[in-house]
């Protein structure tokens, strides 16, 4: 039945010659890694965030007076609704660990480098696109967190000179965060973000159909990555081994393990997302004692409160990113292998050091 479907199909639009040249004939360097995986769990992460979306939004209602009630509605009345709204919220979470796994990855491979950089700036810009949609939606619930913790999050623009307060009022709609702040964070978390991510993902990968995918530099084939500017060249890996079925078996494996961690901390630890002040409804007259933003945001928040003004933080967190986001055209020497690039390796160690410190700070203080 499916063979004749096959064949079928494949007198009317050649579906062969698709499964030939981007299946069976996609040939990956032979030393390919599980790290190469991560990107296919990611494109399962997001797949899975616009479902879970998709259903919560036949329950939820946006707008203030009735956010908190219809999330509470979700939780307890609706068949699995609790299931779904946890789902969404772990996967919002372990999406973005996964997202920077997939990117220090890249970084200590070095495949960012030449002829890759569209490949990291595209990616870099997707991490901020994710950031951006977790912090939209954190608001929605309308609990004590969401209105507190989007109260301290817009309030950070108010350090940038002059336009400072501007910025503030129009992230909010008003001068204060109130039912405006939910409409416009709301539209952008489920109309305008989800489709610039998804239009961005393509841009990523058609990137990476463009260059080919990079070889690890580890194992048998060099490590350098002679890359000549003169003409478009594509990176093919004649004698590699086929994405499919060898490394189609690679990304499930990877996304079966992702699923065995993602569902753990649904079923076993469902208050991860949550602090207590996300059981309570908003409330503009009760500012709660500890108002922390998420894990990955605790890092920009330290910052921000050790250095003696907001402009001074803000500063160097801006500089920061963008060094980060024109790493390839700072970073130009072809040396891919992390052992033999050490004083970038113990920087990239340093950094991650840092960023832990600065968040576990941030939670704790
Ligand atoms: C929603 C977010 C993202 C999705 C769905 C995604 C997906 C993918 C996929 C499927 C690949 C090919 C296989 C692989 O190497 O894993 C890839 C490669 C790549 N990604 Fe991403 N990615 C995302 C975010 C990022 C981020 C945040 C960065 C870095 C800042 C990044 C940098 C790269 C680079 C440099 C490559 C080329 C790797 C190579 O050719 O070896 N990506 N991505």
């Amino acid at each position: 039945m499916l063979k004749r479907l096959y064949r079928w199909l494949d007198l009317r639009i050649g579906v062969g010659e698709i499964v030939e040249k981007e299946l069976t004939g996609y040939l990956l360097p032979r030393n390919i890694n599980e790290w190469y995986s991560l990107g296919s769990v990611l494109l399962v992460i997001f797949a899975l965030q616009v479902v879970t979306g998709m259903l919560l939004m036949i329950y939820y209602v946006p707008d203030a007076d009735k956010a908190f009630k219809s999330v509470t509605f979700i939780m307890n009345e609706v068949p699995f609704g609790w299931l779904i709204r946890l789902c969404h919220a772990v996967g919002s979470n372990m999406m973005v660990a996964v997202l920077i796994l997939h990117m220090l990855s890249t970084l200590l491979m070095g495949s960012y480098k030449a002829p890759r950089e569209l490949n990291w700036v595209t990616g870099f810009t997707l991490l901020a696109l994710v950031q951006g949609i977790s912090l939209t939606g954190y608001l929605a619930p309308w609990s004590q967190l969401s209105f507190w913790a989007t109260t301290v999050a817009t309030n950070s623009a108010s350090a940038v000179p002059v336009l400072g307060p501007y910025l503030v009022e129009f992230l909010r709609g008003g001068k204060l965060v109130g039912p405006p702040t939910l409409g416009r964070f709301f539209a952008l978390h489920a109309a305008v973000l989800p489709v610039v991510i998804a239009a961005l993902i393509g841009a990523h990968l058609f990137l990476l159909k463009r260059t080919g995918i990079s070889a690890p530099p580890f194992g048998r084939e060099g490590t350098a990555n002679p890359f000549e500017a003169q003409q478009y060249h594509y990176q093919g890996h004649p004698g590699g081994i086929p994405f499919f079925p060898n490394y189609v078996l690679q990304d499930l494996t990877s996304i079966s393990v992702y699923f065995a961690i993602f569902l753990a901390v649904v079923f076993f630890w469902p208050g991860m997302p949550f602090t207590p002040d996300a059981f309570v409804p908003a409330d503009p007259f009760k500012t709660p004692a500890h108002i922390k933003p998420e894990w990955y945001f605790l890092a920009n928040y330290q910052t921000l409160k050790i250095f003696p003004s907001e402009l001074l933080g803000l500063s160097v967190q801006a500089a920061a990113m963008t060094f980060l986001a024109l790493l390839p055209f700072i970073d130009r020497s072809p040396e891919r292998h992390p052992l033999k690039r050490p004083i970038f390796l113990t920087l990239v160690i340093a950094g991650i050091l840092l960023w832990i410190a600065l968040s576990v700070w941030g939670h704790l203080s």
